[in-house]
């Protein structure tokens, strides 16, 4: 069995896959609350991670026993919310909270980082532009603002290689996850020295880098204590959340894109060389599969979208009873709209300021149809990476659905009909954990490739064709007037 840990943002989830891809058993456990101090800021607490690790893993160990699937565990995984910043000093403890993904306080410092170092030439160094979810954005932000803190910091990382060092004590990132950090030369592969000297950031506080497949570590004693895995099973890199999410979905020829609705939206599609859009509104990245790469266009306010308005306004609800609401709401939501900007926007906008949205509401609109145009217009949101990748010509094959909006037959059906494309949903819909197992198994000879792993053990379950397609088109012409509006009229 090979064992894929999840660090996402609202929980930590450990699942154990054999090498057929089934899933033998599965634990989630829920992080404190995101700690939001002031608005647009988001902080967590790296030790309450490893607490929900400790607690998942164990959790889904005990579950295995139960279900008498009590075999060795021959690798550990690991995936993750990207881009927080863990600060630690020099004996791995944790100096402060960390700013995680969505923290939206560092526009000054990209700023900076854009005037400093000039757009086109960080766009060289690193793929990307400056953008406020990046961690190394964050990392001066601690540096104006906390000198004292700053003095201290010995390592940095990212929240799942956090956990691995608790694991294993060792200091370790792959180059997935080190794309989102604005300090990797994502083209060549390996840390960039010119940004690191330029940025004033000792390299010695970097970790080692791997491709996602390497072993890098192995679990110490310590770790094993704490989890009841065993001393010294192998520990693969892994990969941020959305590269494990595109493994386990099979996400690896150009051609093949996946949507997938977690807190946040991506449309991530693989891409056999580093694709650059000039403008920087889709994130270009490397790949979690060894010499690939990916572009992806990410929405901040996916899933938060569904789980903000249940939390405000039906907190007696599930999110199956909200979606069987708006089940009863035509395609349209009777021209009420969404625009999804809880956390700022990256995807097209590129504006941490951006704020949300209702439109279109009279004396008719019900409750359900809150429901509907939020379903909805995260579909448009994610429709906008669509529109960008025919911009930037890269191809749209076949599509397959992730996370929530995978689960929901509600929301796939409103997915069909925005991208205007059939969508296939999977057997196996277990997000970056499964990814994860893939990438451990693989690192430890189960399958002799990424490919050859998913090959064996990621199988399409169905095929959504849509059906309200034209109408959606045109709703969308309607989602896109709202944003230029919006920026006007925010303070
Ligand atoms: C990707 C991103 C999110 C987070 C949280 O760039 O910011 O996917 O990893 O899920």
């Amino acid at each position: 069995m090979f064992l894929g840990i999840d660090v996402g943002t609202g929980g930590t989830r450990a699942i154990l896959a054999d090498r057929d891809g089934r899933v033998l058993a599965s634990h989630s456990v829920d992080h404190a609350p995101i700690h939001s101090e002031r608005i647009g800021w988001a902080e967590q607490s790296p030790e309450d991670w490893w607490r929900a690790a400790q607690q998942a893993i164990t959790g889904v160990l005990r579950q295995a026993k139960t279900a008498e699937c009590d075999r060795p565990v021959e690798a550990v995984g690991l995936t993750g919310q990207m881009h927080g910043c863990v600060l630690l000093d020099a004996y791995g403890e944790v100096l402060r909270p960390a700013l995680i993904w969505c923290d939206q306080r560092t526009q000054p410092q990209c700023d900076w980082l854009t005037e400093t170092i000039g757009y086109q030439r960080l766009i060289e160094l690193t793929a990307n532009p400056a953008l406020s979810n990046f961690t190394l954005t964050k990392l001066l932000w601690v540096r104006e603002h906390e000198p004292e803190t700053f003095a201290r910091i010995a390592h940095i990382l990212c929240p799942k290689d956090f956990v691995r060092l608790r694991l294993t004590g060792e200091y370790a990132m792959d180059l997935q996850e080190a794309s989102g950090t604005l300090l990797l030369d994502v083209a060549r592969r390996r840390w960039s020295a010119e940004m690191a000297e330029r940025t004033g950031i000792p390299l010695g506080w970097l970790p080692r880098l791997f491709e996602g497949v390497e072993i890098c570590a192995r679990i110490s004693s310590a770790g094993a204590a704490a989890t009841g895995l065993a001393a010294g099973t192998p520990v693969a890199a892994g990969a941020g959340d959305q590269g494990a999410g595109a493994v386990g979905m099979g996400i690896l020829t150009p051609g093949s894109v996946s949507a997938t609705i977690g807190t946040s939206g991506v449309v991530f599609a693989a891409t056999a060389k580093p694709t650059l859009d000039p403008k920087g509104r889709l994130h270009t990245f490397c790949h979690a599969a060894p010499g690939i790469w990916h572009v992806m266009g990410v929405t901040n306010g996916a899933g938060l979208s569904l789980r903000y308005l249940r939390d405000t306004f039906f907190s007696s609800l599930s999110y199956q009873d909200m979606t069987s609401l708006a089940a009863g709401i035509p395609p349209g939501s009777d021209g009420l709209l969404w625009a999804p900007y809880l956390f700022g926007e990256r995807t097209p906008h590129l504006d941490p300021n951006a704020r949300a949205a209702f439109v279109g509401i009279n004396a008719s609109t019900t409750a359900a149809h809150y429901v509907r145009a939020v379903l909805e217009g995260v579909a448009f949101s994610l429709q906008d990476s669509f529109t960008l990748f025919a911009e930037l010509g890269i191809p749209v094959e076949t599509i397959r659905l992730g996370g929530g909006g995978a689960r929901s037959p509600l929301w796939r059906q409103i997915q069909a009909d925005v991208y205007g494309h059939a969508v296939q949903v999977l057997e196996a819909e277990e997000g970056g954990a499964f990814g994860a197992a893939l990438l451990a198994g693989t690192g430890v000879g189960a399958w002799p490739s990424v490919e050859e792993a998913c090959r064996a053990a990621v199988r399409p379950a169905e095929t959504i064709e849509p059906q309200h397609a034209a109408a959606m088109t045109q709703i969308y012409a309607r989602y896109r007037k709202m944003y230029p509006v919006l920026r006007q009229i925010s303070g």
